[in-house]
């Protein structure tokens, strides 16, 4: 196990970026639709990236879903001035998408809208229980064969779930990203944290931040003492977990800064057992 995060052969970054947001959520609500001052808005977003690429952010997380698409395709252009290699790229395919011809036709969009030739990992957004799973992995392995996508995940998988899918995955099942931070300890309590460590599965961590984070008391006082910010030490309690890495966002070059940094700082075993407190109040 090791708390960078190992996929197989893939290196991940304690830290990574999501991309969902505000604009995210209005366009997917217009269905895609143009808005007026799309292209300011454009700008914006690549602007956003663009500072995450300089501060050392190499990890991005995206999905169909995110702006009915139009997040992956501003991440696309944000690293066509990159080299490809160096970026972690994970997409999602919608929950509507996981019957096997329609997933191998999500996929060949996301490639698209990214323009790439390889999606780094690739998860089921939410699990369908309309769809037999055993499809959706068919058509996830046939496209790491055909080396589209390097890496197979899930995300909001339970332990039943995980365990029917690392058995119809070929390769190993890179992660399962769920809701995960000191204000909500489901994965703790549910076992899925657990089963992720054991079976070398990487559990990335959504919505780090929630939950009143940032100002609960007894975050602001180990931040002020320890010369942190509270999001670090929140941060850090996620990626100091054996197979644990996470993907704040943020649109503000300081707090993207200092979500980054959080990989510097120490937190004492017993701030730490300070911290443990917090899931169960
Ligand atoms: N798989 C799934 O079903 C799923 C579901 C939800 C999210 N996700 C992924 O997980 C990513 C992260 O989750 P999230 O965006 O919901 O929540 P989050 O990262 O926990 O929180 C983001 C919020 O925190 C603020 N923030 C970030 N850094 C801060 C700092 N240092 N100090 C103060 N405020 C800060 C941001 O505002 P500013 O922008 O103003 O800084 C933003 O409002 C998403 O972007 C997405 O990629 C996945």
């Amino acid at each position: 196990m090791s708390n960078t995060g190992q996929a197989n052969e893939l290196r991940l970054p304690p830290i990574g970026f999501g991309m969902w947001d505000d604009v995210a959520q209005t366009v997917k609500d217009t269905g895609g639709r143009p808005l007026d001052r799309d292209i300011d808005r454009d700008a914006a977003q690549l602007a956003i990236l663009h500072q995450a690429i300089n501060l050392g952010y190499r990890h991005f997380d995206t999905a169909e879903m995110y702006a009915a698409g139009h997040s992956e395709t501003i991440l696309g252009r944000a690293l066509l001035e990159q080299e490809r290699s160096d970026f972690v790229v994970t997409s999602k395919v919608s929950a509507e998408n996981l019957a096997y011809d329609d997933l191998l036709a999500a996929c060949e969009r996301s490639l698209d809208r990214l323009q790439t030739s390889y999606i780094d990992m690739y998860l089921i957004h939410w699990p369908n229980p309309e769809i037999p799973i055993a499809d959706s992995f068919r058509a996830l392995n046939h496209l790491v064969n055909l080396g589209k996508i390097r890496h197979i995940g899930v995300s909001n998988f339970d332990v039943p779930l995980l365990e029917q899918a690392v058995q119809l995955c070929e390769t190993n099942l890179a992660t399962n990203q769920v809701y995960y931070g000191l204000r909500n300890r489901k994965p703790q309590e549910n076992g899925t944290l657990k089963f992720c460590q054991e079976n070398n599965v990487v559990l990335t961590a959504y919505g780090p931040l929630r939950g009143g984070v940032l100002t609960h008391q007894t975050v602001v006082e180990i931040a002020d003492r320890i010369a942190a910010t509270p999001s670090q030490v929140a941060l850090n309690w996620l990626i100091r977990q054996p197979e644990v890495i996470t993907i704040p966002h943020s649109s503000n070059e300081q707090r993207q800064k200092d979500n980054l940094e959080a990989t510097n700082i120490q937190l004492s075993e017993s701030d730490v057992q300070l911290l443990e407190l917090l899931g169960s109040e």
